[in-house]
């Protein structure tokens, strides 16, 4: 595998393994001194048009923790700022010798643009891309379901069967669109919870069970896990819902909805969060949120996927 553009290109068998590594690179993040060899003398650029804190962050220290060299690029104070396109800055980055590009753009496609135009021969990873896909978030909210419901026996194990609800700003979510790809490939049932204007307009083509009431879903369903989406404002052109507190009422997550988990349960949210609007401050600091969880799963995630690109190339390039 050279590029991670979209949740969907894995296999369960690629998944699994990139999963099964992440776990050997959690134990390394445990040791004292938190480094491999891995990937030293090879260049990674973190290529960010729009704004992060988790995934930039956690792309950088995985790098590093890697032993590869790191340019960090935000557009911000760049000559994207003075005009400079994609074509052209991916062409500079080339003559730098980048082995690998971690990209987050605001325009759908932009990963693929960028593995696909020949600009760059290095690796291409999707760091989020408009509304369409964030590839490595679905692969670290796996990690962090497998790992609570299986624990340390969660080696070589899939998520089958497992009751995954997806809440919320379906309709502007990369993150939603990234995870259904990836928990229907490791055999989850998927529902989508949703006003109907957050849901897609052509939802029935997805592999997801629909609700349009929270409450009914959570009583009815019991689902092993609730991921709460956040409310992209940024993205909205229009308003999609009356109120901010009759969003909050009806499909924010709060202590009376968290007392109708079931004790197993996980309560999930990739971030950042609109604390009030879709989570309450109870919900996110409780015991069954795994916020910080999938922060910290985030960094052996992405150590997981760079090794799987671009150690693989240079065992290639050896033989
Ligand atoms: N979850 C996520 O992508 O967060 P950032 O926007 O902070 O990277």
């Amino acid at each position: 595998m050279k590029n991670l553009l979209s949740a969907g290109q894995l296999s369960g068998a690629q998944a699994v393994e990139i999963l099964d590594i992440a776990e050997g690179m959690a134990d390394v993040n445990d040791r004292e001194i938190k480094k491999l060899p891995t990937l030293r003398g090879k260049t990674v650029v973190n290529l960010f048009f729009e704004d992060s804190t988790r995934t930039r962050i956690s792309f950088e220290l995985a790098e590093k923790r890697l032993s590869a060299d790191v340019i960090n690029f935000t557009a911000k104070g760049s000559s994207v700022s003075k005009g400079e396109s994609l074509k052209d800055t991916a062409q500079t980055l080339e003559a730098m010798g980048a082995d690998a590009v971690v990209i987050r753009h605001s325009a759908s496609g932009a990963a693929n643009v960028l593995a696909n135009s020949g600009w760059i021969n290095g690796s291409i990873i999707n760091a989020g891309d408009g509304t369409h896909e964030h590839p490595t978030q679905a692969l670290l909210d796996a990690y962090t379901m497998r790992k609570r419901i299986h624990g340390s026996a969660s080696m070589g194990k899939t998520l089958e069967g497992v009751k995954v609800a997806i809440v919320g700003d379906i309709l502007h979510s990369r993150v939603a669109r990234s995870n259904l790809l990836l928990l229907n490939t490791l055999g989850a049932d998927v529902h989508f919870v949703a006003p109907p204007t957050l849901l897609p307009s052509d939802s029935s083509n997805f592999d997801a069970k629909l609700h349009y009431s929270l409450d009914e879903m959570l009583l009815k369903e019991q689902p092993d896990v609730v991921m709460m989406l956040r409310i992209q404002t940024e993205r909205m052109n229009a308003s999609f819902f009356p109120t901010e507190r009759e969003y909050a009422r009806y499909w924010g997550f709060n202590a009376q909805r968290l007392g109708q988990l079931k004790k197993s349960a996980i309560l999930m949210h990739p971030g950042p969060m609109n604390r009030g609007l879709e989570i309450d401050a109870v919900s996110a600091d409780s015991a069954q949120s795994t916020v910080l969880e999938q922060v910290a799963n985030g960094v052996s995630v992405r150590m997981a996927v760079l090794y799987t690109l671009l150690s693989g190339e240079r065992n290639a390039n050896a033989s």
